[in-house]
C-alpha cells in the first residue's frame, strides 16, 4: 500500500493528511467522512494550467465539476482560474451560488430541458455543448426568445473505443452522446448551426472519448480525427472553427499497480498530435480545451471509516464491516472498480490480515475491498480509503435512507467543513403526507421528536 500526495503516518502511528491527524478528524467529524486534501488538489490544477499553458499556449483547462461540485470546490477551481463543466441545471445552479463566473462556464448534457437551457441562457455562459439536433433548435428558439446570441460547441462521438470500462466509455459511434463524426446528418446540421440559425453562433466542436484512460495515445487519436473533421468542415462548408475541447478522462491510481500519466504528458501528447494534424491539412491551430476531472481531484480524498462487526467465516473469509458502504461509494458495484485503503489509526503496523471491507447496505455486492491486507481488525478501527475524491459524493445516494456523509478539507494543518453531515429530518424534508393520511396519526411527528430525544 502506498500513501499517496501529501500523506504521512504521525508519530502516534496514525495516518496524517495535509497536516490533519485522521483519527482526530473522525472523533471530531463523525464517519463517514468525505476528506479533501485541498492541497493535493490544487497541485493537480496547477499542473494542468502549467502544462497546458507550456504545450498549447492560449489553451483552456475546465474542470468537469461532475467529479465533486460543492460550492467550496467551485470557489477553489476558480481561484486556481480554471474553467468550469457542469452538466445539469443543478451543477449550474452549485456553480452559481459560489459566484462562479458564468462566461466561464461550459454546459453539457445529452438531455438538457428547456429549463436548463432557458437557465444557461439567462445566466450567460461561456458555452453551451450542444448533443444533438433537438437541443440545438430548442436552444435556437430559446435564444430568440431571448434575444440573444449563444456561443456553441458541438460534441462529436470521434468513433475512439478506449481501454476502459464499458460504462465509462463515451466515444464510441454506438454512444447516447453527441453527433457522429463526418456522417451527411451531422455535418447537415453543423451547417444549420453555422449558417440557419441566427441566434446561435457555432465556435467549434467538442469530443470526449471516456473515463479512467490511461493509455495517452487514444487521446492522441481522438484529437487527431477531431483535427482532420475541422478540416473536412472548412473543405466541404467552407466553416473555420476556431475552438477544440477536447474532454477529459484521464486515469488516476486507484491501486498501487496503476500507472496514471501526468498532466504534463497528456498535455505533451495532444499538442503534439493536433499541432501534426494542422500541419497535416494546413489548418490554423484551433483554441484547446480540455476538461479533466477525476484526475483533478480524484487522489485528494480520502473517505473515512468506522469498523464495526468483524466476522470469520473459517476457511471461507473475514469481514470487517463499516458504517457506510455503497450509497456513499457506488463505484465498486457500478464499475467493479479496485480500492487500496489503510486502518488510519494502525497506520505503522505491518499489514498482516486478509480481510474484506463491506459496506452497511443491504445489498451482498455492497463491499467494498475485496481481500486487502491490513493490521488486524477491530471494531472501532478508522478504515482510510484512498482515492475517492471523484465520483463518489457526486454519485451517492441515501439507499437504505443513510444520510450522506459530511465532506470537509484539510490544508497547512486546518480541516473546515465544506458539506455538512445529512440528518434524518433531511431524509423526511421533502416527504408529503396526502390530507387523507394526515388524520390516521396525528401525533407521528411528535412521537418521532420524542422518541429522538430519549
Ligand atoms: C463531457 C465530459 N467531459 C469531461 C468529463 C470528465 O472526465 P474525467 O473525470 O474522467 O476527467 C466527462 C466525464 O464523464 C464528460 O462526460
Amino acid at each position: 500500500m502506498k500513501l499517496r500526495g501529501a500523506m504521512s503516518i504521525g508519530q502516534q502511528g496514525h495516518l496524517l493528511i495535509g497536516g490533519c491527524d485522521t483519527v482526530e478528524l473522525a472523533q471530531q467529524y463523525g464517519t463517514p467522512l468525505y476528506v479533501i486534501d485541498e492541497a493535493a488538489l490544487r497541485q493537480k490544477a496547477r499542473e494542468y494550467s502549467r502544462a497546458f499553458s507550456h504545450y498549447m499556449p492560449g489553451s483552456e483547462v475546465i474542470y468537469a465539476g461532475k467529479a465533486l461540485l460543492t460550492t467550496a470546490i467551485c470557489r477553489i477551481i476558480d481561484e486556481e482560474h480554471l474553467s468550469l463543466d457542469v452538466v445539469s441545471g443543478g451543477e449550474l445552479y452549485t456553480a452559481l451560488a459560489a459566484d462562479f463566473p458564468p462566461e466561464r462556464i461550459y454546459f453539457h448534457g445529452n438531455n438538457k430541458s428547456s429549463s436548463e437551457l432557458s437557465m444557461a441562457v439567462a445566466h450567460g455562459v461561456g458555452r453551451i455543448v450542444v448533443d444533438n439536433s433537438h437541443e440545438l433548435e430548442l436552444l435556437q428558439e430559446i435564444a430568440a426568445a431571448k434575444g440573444t446570441e449563444v456561443k456553441i460547441l458541438m460534441r462529436i462521438t470521434p468513433g475512439v473505443e478506449v481501454n476502459t470500462h464499458a460504462y465509462i466509455q463515451t466515444g464510441q459511434f454506438d454512444s447516447k452522446f453527441g453527433f457522429p463524426l463526418n456522417t451527411a446528418e451531422t455535418t447537415a446540421a453543423i451547417n444549420r448551426a453555422a449558417r440557419q440559425m441566427p441566434n446561435i453562433r457555432l465556435v467549434g466542436l467538442h469530443c470526449h472519448i471516456g473515463s479512467q484512460v490511461m493509455d495517452l495515445r487514444s487521446f492522441g487519436i481522438a484529437a487527431e480525427y477531431m483535427v482532420r473533421f475541422l478540416g473536412e468542415l472548412r473543405d466541404t462548408l467552407g466553416l473555420e472553427l476556431e475552438e477544440l475541447d477536447l474532454g477529459g478522462g484521464l486515469g488516476i491510481r486507484y491501486d498501487g499497480e496503476d500507472e496514471p500519466p501526468e498532466p504534463e504528458d497528456y498535455a505533451r501528447v495532444i499538442s503534439q498530435r493536433v499541432t501534426a494534424a494542422c500541419s497535416e491539412i494546413d489548418l490554423p491551430i484551433p483554441k484547446v480545451m480540455v476538461e479533466p476531472g477525476r484526475s483533478i481531484v480524484g487522489e485528494a480524498g480520502v473517505t473515512l471509516y468506522t469498523v464495526g462487526a468483524v466476522k470469520d467465516i473459517p476457511n471461507v473469509r473475514r469481514y470487517a464491516a463499516v458504517d457506510g458502504g455503497m450509497t456513499d461509494n457506488p463505484r465498486v458495484t457500478l464499475y467493479q472498480a479496485v480500492y487500496e485503503a489503510c486502518l488510519a489509526n494502525k497506520a505503522a503496523e505491518e499489514p498482516r490480515e486478509l480481510v474484506t471491507i463491506a459496506g452497511k447496505c443491504c445489498e451482498s455486492g455492497d463491499v467494498l475491498i475485496k481481500d486487502i491486507l491490513l493490521p488486524p481488525v477491530e471494531p472501532g478501527d478508522i478504515l482510510a480509503v484512498f482515492s475517492t475524491g471523484a465520483y463518489n459524493y457526486s454519485m451517492a445516494s441515501n439507499y437504505n435512507h443513510l444520510p450522506k456523509p459530511a465532506m470537509i478539507t484539510v490544508y497547512r494543518g486546518m480541516s473546515d467543513i465544506i458539506v455538512e453531515r445529512e440528518t434524518y429530518a433531511d431524509l423526511v424534508r421533502l416527504d408529503r403526507i396526502p390530507p387523507r393520511l394526515a388524520g390516521s396519526r396525528r401525533t407521528a411527528a411528535g412521537s418521532v421528536k420524542s422518541a429522538a430525544a430519549r
